[in-house]
């Protein structure tokens, strides 16, 4: 079920591991251990003790507790926190540490307490692969997600002329390839009272692996964003299918072989650089695709309309608004050229 910020759905632990495996877009996998009314803090109190920690968490792993209040009885977050710390340590005798890595969460919200375990750890859009940053990078998960708004299933070339890390690139090299994108990292679940290392690692091998059929192509008129791109790609297993070159987009051909998908993020102004000169660029793009990529299609993730628009590109209405660093982006498609 869709839910404000998130998505329902019910399932137990393997299927906890799994979507922490295989979901491209999502931020994190919170559990939910316990939903109940709480008028007050003895209740909370008493409802936080009847919670059976010692099936979810280990006493030897450090744990942190988060709270928030909205709208309810029970107001002060820190005296909520402290409640579900007394019941943790009561319990399961964990310790507690401000810097611990298993993260417990507690939501109360109109008097009803809702209380969570964050599967995840580090956000997921930390695939485990990237060490080397460009400039302004678009998170895994986003970038995964304005690909699959674009229509794109694996099954087509993807170039980026402005690939900064190679995000889009890695992304869509590795959906082409069936590779999970939670395969090479670590996760807070691995540390829980609940997981079976062997079932783990049979879930992780039966990942459905196989040579794209199509090739990825990512250029940048800096050449730290070309070695970075081709580092990273090295580092996620998909080098041998992506091909990254140096280059100014005003010189821009399209890859040998059939038409598929042209993904950018150019650079918004806001956040680098200023963006009087910026229409001209986006100008010159809309001028090179246009004339140069027929039958590609195209996506366009800026935090302007305006920028969107120098390209004089034939773009649909535009997608729902995203949060990315500070600012609002949105993805410009166009059907085939
Ligand atoms: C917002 S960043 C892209 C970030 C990328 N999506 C990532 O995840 O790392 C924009 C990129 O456009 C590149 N760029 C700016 N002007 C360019 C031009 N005229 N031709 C090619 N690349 C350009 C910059 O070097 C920068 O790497």
């Amino acid at each position: 079920m869709i839910v404000p910020g998130g998505v329902e759905t019910r399932g137990d632990w393997t299927e906890v591991w799994r979507a922490n495996l295989v979901l491209r877009c999502a931020t994190r996998i919170l559990v939910r251990v316990a939903e109940f009314r709480a008028m007050h803090l003895a209740q909370l109190d008493k409802r936080a003790h009847k919670v059976e920690w010692n099936q979810i968490l280990k006493p030897d792993q450090p744990v942190r507790v988060e709270a928030s209040c909205r709208k309810s009885r029970i107001y002060h977050a820190g005296a909520a926190a402290q409640r579900i710390e007394r019941a943790i340590t009561d319990v399961l005798g964990a310790p507690l540490a401000d810097d611990a890595a298993i993260v417990v969460k507690l939501r109360i919200e109109d008097d009803l307490a809702v209380i969570s375990i964050d599967s995840s750890g580090e956000s997921l859009h930390k695939r485990g692969h990237k060490e080397a940053v460009a400039k302004a990078p678009m998170r895994e998960t986003m970038a995964a997600g304005f690909l699959q708004e674009c229509g794109y299933r694996g099954a087509e070339p993807v170039f980026d002329p402005m690939c900064g890390s190679g995000t889009f690139v890695i992304e869509a090299a590795e959906i082409a390839a069936g590779l999970y994108p939670g395969r090479s990292r670590h996760f807070a679940f691995e540390d829980f009272a609940s997981f079976k290392p062997d079932i783990w690692a049979r879930m992780k091998a039966d990942m459905p692996v196989h040579v794209p059929r199509f090739r990825f192509f990512g250029a940048d008129r800096d050449s730290g964003a070309v070695r970075m791109s081709s580092a990273n790609a090295l580092r996620a297993g998909v080098a041998d299918w992506c091909e990254f070159a140096q280059g100014a987009i005003a010189d821009a051909v399209p890859p040998d072989g059939p038409p598929g998908l042209v993904m950018i993020n150019p650079p918004y102004g806001a956040r680098i650089g200023n963006k009087g000169p910026l229409y001209g660029l986006h100008a010159n793009m809309g001028e090179v695709l246009r004339s140069r990529f027929k039958g590609w299609r195209v996506g366009i993730v800026t935090s302007e309309p305006s920028l969107a628009r120098a390209t004089g590109l034939p773009f649909r209405e535009p997608g729902p608004i995203v949060a990315h660093g500070g600012l609002k982006v949105r993805l410009y498609q166009t059907g085939p050229l």
